[in-house]
């Protein structure tokens, strides 16, 4: 089953001394996901945001905030985001040895349950949790960056994925280097959620993202159509 084609701009590109301002114009230009990078420094090698940034901007958007966490461990940390207004909270198949109990503790906090591979990392490392997830985030670049190039092996795992998700409601998300250049093939390949940092916010002028948040849409439905 895919689900519709939805974007959501990464605000690890957006121009952080305007937040509020960023948030709100995302939200006009048709983002249908806010995507918040979470990085601890140790998982990956930057150090983003936390619970306080995700508190700050819930009030300014409706939209679904749809946190990444590239942290480990991310257990001690699910309540304070979900508490901070998190819709869909992701976590590493590589954060920990217990997956799957953070995927039980994120829906026992009543929030959509994501779990995000590594480019290394195979898919075998879901099949089992599959049934406990609402969103499946393959990444298509080694986490920790924006702006670094996609990596086109990503191309057949969403296909895996897209395999080992058939029947369910999951989104298939895709993070890294994606760009209205490839959006039609990661359709074909099986991706509906797309993220994108750099190819929303370059340049950080509020009037480009409409267009090319409907550009990459356009591209991903020209597949399917
Ligand atoms: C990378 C993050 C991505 C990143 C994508 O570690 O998970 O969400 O912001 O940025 P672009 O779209 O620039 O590759
Ligand atoms: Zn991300």
């Amino acid at each position: 089953m895919t689900l519709p084609v939805r974007i959501a701009p990464s605000i690890l590109s957006a121009d952080f001394s305007r937040l509020g301002e960023e948030i709100r114009a995302i939200d006009a230009a048709g983002a249908d996901y806010i995507h918040v990078d979470v990085m601890d420094g140790h998982f990956v090698p930057n150090i983003t945001i936390g619970p306080p940034i995700v508190k700050a901007i819930r009030p300014l958007t409706g939209k679904l905030i749809d946190v990444h966490l590239m942290i480990a461990p991310a257990d001690p940390y699910l309540e304070a985001f979900a508490e901070a207004g998190a819709d869909s909270i992701t976590v590493h198949a590589e954060a920990g040895p217990h997956l799957h109990r953070s995927l039980q503790t994120i829906r026992q906090l009543g929030k959509r349950a994501g779990v995000a591979i590594n480019p290394a990392t195979p898919i075998s490392a879901i099949r089992h949790v599959i049934g406990m997830v609402d969103l499946v985030l393959v990444m298509s670049v080694n986490p920790g960056f924006g702006g670094q190039a996609f990596i086109p092996e990503s191309l057949l795992k969403l296909a895996e994925v897209r395999e080992l998700a058939a029947g369910r409601e999951i989104d298939i998300e895709v993070d890294g280097g994606v760009a209205v250049g490839n959006a039609r093939a990661l359709a074909a390949a099986g991706a509906n959620l797309y993220v994108a940092g750099t190819s929303v916010f370059a340049g950080n002028d509020a009037q480009t993202y409409g267009p090319r948040i409907n550009a990459i849409r356009d591209a991903a439905m020209s597949q399917i159509a």
